[in-house]
């Protein structure tokens, strides 16, 4: 391969925002300023890329970003360019493959490669333009840890400190009123930030959607700590978490969404039956989004940065087609191949559910 000189480089923020993907930007861009490359950012995700909307980004740009929740690009996780919604003239809804404009665009601007910081949906939509000859490297962000090839994402760290407050919060609620809460958090079909939320916060019970719970089982374990004399219980649910033999709930439908299911809301369809089970007052707090928001970790902002100088070393080693990846605590990166078109979920035998069944928290089952 010629080794020519990257002179510009393009970045962009796909998927559900998460704290971190400024502290990411902001190291790429910092890196390229001491290279000597020049950095064009696309904005709203693919959907910028696809559009030609687009803005340069120098040191002042990512000036005091460091610290910010969200994107300065803007996020989409619904345009996906090889399905992209678009309104015709009569604004009828269709769907059209619009990734041929994706190299043209890049070659307008002069972009030599591709930072794509995104979960799931980004790294297959990367790893399919890279094979299309686009040169590209994935930077992996999702609250949700539940990307393929590293054991960490950055943005999961800080959506699970915000969930352990709001369960350290709703301990005092439940004591105060002898209530069972149970409190929802997002995830997808994945049970790590439920797991690491729950472990965290000290819930009795943690529910996720790789072990389907017995209600009986839960109401049971409610009533035996009653009896123990302990007033309140705490219970953890991740959004995909589902009864043994039931569906997952889902919330809403987003039909011009590239992915469109949208799980939530299972804490109340629990929260009744254990109620009218146990008879014990029971509520149920769905999290929701307010775990994406905001200031990210030390150990994020850290992940973060590390994460964008390594996105820039695979550019500038012309080791296109990979995405970045923290395994067994090294830096280090993945094929794109091995990515896409997946999900991590928790293994049965991980560390964080040996410990919860190790020291007597139910897992449902
Ligand atoms: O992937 C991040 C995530 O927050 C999931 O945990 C959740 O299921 C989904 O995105 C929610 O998507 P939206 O922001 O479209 O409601």
């Amino acid at each position: 391969m010629s080794q020519f000189r990257i002179k510009r480089i393009g970045i962009l923020t796909g998927g559900g925002d998460c704290p971190g993907l400024n502290a990411v930007i902001r190291a790429v861009v910092k890196n390229a300023f001491q290279e000597k490359i020049d950095i064009v950012g696309f904005r709203d995700g693919y959907l910028g890329l696809v559009q030609d909307d687009f803005q340069p980004l120098g040191p002042a740009d990512v000036s005091n970003i460091l610290t910010r929740g969200g994107t300065i690009l803007g996020s989409s996780n619904k345009d996906n360019p090889f399905h992209l919604v678009e309104k015709d003239r009569s604004g009828k809804i269709r769907r059209r493959d619009r990734s041929g404009d994706i190299p043209q665009n890049l070659k307008k601007h002069g972009v030599d490669a591709l930072v794509v910081l995104g979960g799931d949906g980004s790294m297959t939509v990367a790893e399919h333009l890279s094979r299309r000859g686009v040169r590209i490297v994935g930077v992996p962000k999702t609250i949700d840890n539940d990307l393929m090839g590293t054991d960490q994402t950055f943005g999961h760290d800080t959506a699970v400190s915000v969930a352990t407050d709001a369960i350290d919060r709703l301990h005092t609620v439940a004591d105060s009123h002898h209530r069972v809460m149970i409190v929802e958090v997002m995830g997808r079909y994945a049970g790590w930030l439920a797991l690491g939320a729950g472990l965290a916060g000290g819930a009795d019970i943690i529910l996720i959607p790789e072990i389907p719970y017995d209600e009986r089982k839960i109401g049971e374990t409610i009533l035996d700590r009653q009896k123990r004399g302990k007033k309140s219980s705490i219970v953890v649910i991740a959004e995909g978490a589902h009864p043994k033999g039931g569906k997952m709930v889902v919330d809403r439908i987003n039909p011009l969404s590239a992915e469109r299911i949208r799980l939530g809301g299972i804490s109340r369809e629990l929260a009744g039956h254990l109620e009218t089970q146990s008879g014990l007052e029971t509520r149920a707090v769905i999290l929701g989004h307010i775990v994406r928001g905001g200031t990210p970790t030390a150990y994020d902002r850290n992940l973060a940065t590390l994460f964008g100088v390594k996105a820039m070393e695979l550019v500038a080693k012309r080791q296109f087609g990979k995405m970045v990846a923290l395994r067994d605590g090294k830096l280090g990166s993945v094929p794109l191949s091995k990515v896409s078109g997946k999900i991590r979920i928790v293994p049965l035998k991980h560390d964080l559910i040996q410990a919860a069944h190790k020291i007597g928290v139910s897992l449902g089952n």
